[in-house]
């Protein structure tokens, strides 16, 4: 592509070059794009084929999936399936036409939030078409200026583009840390009576989608008793996995009800597309009036909605999905345990595997684990993790069986004697790329 230069001269004398934007881009494509002629397809964009379950095909081979977030199993249940068909078969993907204010509302949209307030222990709730631009702007529709938001550090991206949009101050606590966390709130009080406006939200997640570890909901919502914020907690791995009723997180830890946002996405236990935010019905009707995100876009379609409520039903009804993945998450993590292995402090059904090595050590051992065991987990390094490092990343589901765990703890440890013998040792990614680059 011919990029052509500008140059232009300010005030006669200076002479300056005008850089283009997609030269500079395509030049340095980020921390992971510059790894894409190599990887596109393998290590990122892999192509997972065939039914979501346990067991799907990975360039032709059939490998055991630890990758999706299908928890309860109901990607593939026969009521979702046939729910699903149903509504693109009734109501196509068109309907309803136009954002929920405008024209786009219906009564299967409202019968939905009504039946995930119930489920959440809430007033009211409000539907999102997506999780990730939902919670973002739910951020910018609830602060002024004058606000101050108080956040654990290991956020999800969500909730980091969100802090973008506010234009008032907001402080970081570590991650998890009680002590920092009402450091921070002791910060964000004093700033609020200098300004002499304003008030606090503290955000955090039910659970840690990285560690697996909860949110500790139940001691910020006690720092309540102190100080005065409003309580926002993103439960997309809590919501259908923790609790008794599978309310998420802030159930599990008998605070739900201290907890003034509910936020859940409908892409992990749901196995769909949407998302929802759950309180009282006054701040839930000042969103539903405000939230950018929904007012300016098209409406959830019909059939997702559809689809969404018999999600629903089946996680409420049939606590036994929640007990098969329990079941099936404390076999992989008490066997990885007893083989030694770290996986750290979680306390939900994600579970990371901490290890030590490079980029090029842990893409050979990824291909070796793909290719001679069949199996196929995400992997986190250098840059999203300090050098060194390498996280894999394992999703148990009510899908999987005795054998897929046994053959998973085999292969990992056979593969991790390998890694600490040094013999994925290597000058550089190998080259995995389905497409010329
Ligand atoms: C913690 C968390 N919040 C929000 C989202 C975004 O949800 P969605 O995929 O519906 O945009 C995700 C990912 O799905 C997530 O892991």
């Amino acid at each position: 592509m011919a990029i052509s230069k500008i140059t232009l001269l300010e005030g006669g004398l200076k002479k300056f070059t005008m850089a283009d934007i997609f030269e500079r881009l395509v030049k340095n494509s980020g921390p992971i794009g510059q790894h894409r002629e190599r990887a596109h397809g393998y290590f990122a964009f892999p192509k997972l084929e065939g039914n979501i379950s346990s067991r799907m095909k990975f360039r032709g081979k059939e490998v055991i999936v630890w990758s999706l977030n299908n928890y309860l199993d109901l990607a593939n249940h026969p009521e979702v399936r046939k729910a699903d068909a149903q509504g693109a078969a009734e109501f196509g993907l068109g309907l309803p036409m136009g954002a929920r204010m405008m024209s786009g509302n219906s009564k299967h949209h409202e019968q939905l939030e009504r039946e995930l307030a119930e489920f959440v222990m809430k007033e009211d709730a409000i539907l999102l078409n997506y999780g990730y631009q939902g919670m973002s702007s739910l951020i910018d529709a609830l602060c002024s200026r004058h606000d101050v938001i108080v956040y654990d550090a290991e956020s999800h991206a969500c909730i980091i583009d969100g802090l973008r949009m506010h234009s008032g101050h907001r402080y970081v606590y570590k991650h998890n840390d009680l002590l920092d966390c009402e450091k921070q709130l002791q910060r964000a009080t004093a700033m609020i009576e200098k300004q002499k406006a304003g008030g606090i939200l503290v955000i955090t997640e039910g659970v840690f989608g990285m560690a697996g570890d909860q949110g500790k909901l139940k001691e910020i919502a006690a720092l309540k008793d102190t100080y005065e914020f409003r309580l926002l907690v993103d439960d997309a791995h809590g919501f259908g996995t923790l609790g008794t009723t599978g309310a998420g997180a802030g159930e599990a830890q008998g605070v739900q009800d201290k907890i003034d946002l509910y936020f859940s996405t409908f892409a992990k236990s749901m196995a769909s597309i949407g998302g929802f935010i759950g309180g009282d019905r006054n701040i839930i009707n000042y969103i539903r009036y405000n939230i950018r995100s929904q007012i300016f876009a098209k409406s959830l379609p019909m059939a997702l909605v559809i689809g969404n409520l018999k999600r629903l039903e089946l996680l409420r009804t049939k606590p036994e999905l929640k007990e098969k993945l329990w079941e099936n998450a404390r076999k992989l993590q008490n066997g990885l345990k007893s083989r030694g292995f770290d996986i750290g402090k979680t306390d939900s059904p994600v579970t990371p595997i901490y290890m030590s090595g490079g980029v090029e050590e842990a893409s050979a051992m990824v291909m070796d684990l793909r290719e001679n065991y069949h199996v196929f987990c995400s992997i986190i390094v250098y840059p999203v993790i300090p050098k060194g490092h390498i996280i894999y990343r394992l999703i148990p589901t009510a899908a999987h069986t005795d054998e897929d765990i046994e053959e998973t703890l085999r292969a990992f440890d056979e593969t991790k004697k390998r890694l600490d013998a040094g013999k994925y040792k290597a000058a550089a990614i190998p080259h995995m790329a389905d497409v010329p680059a």
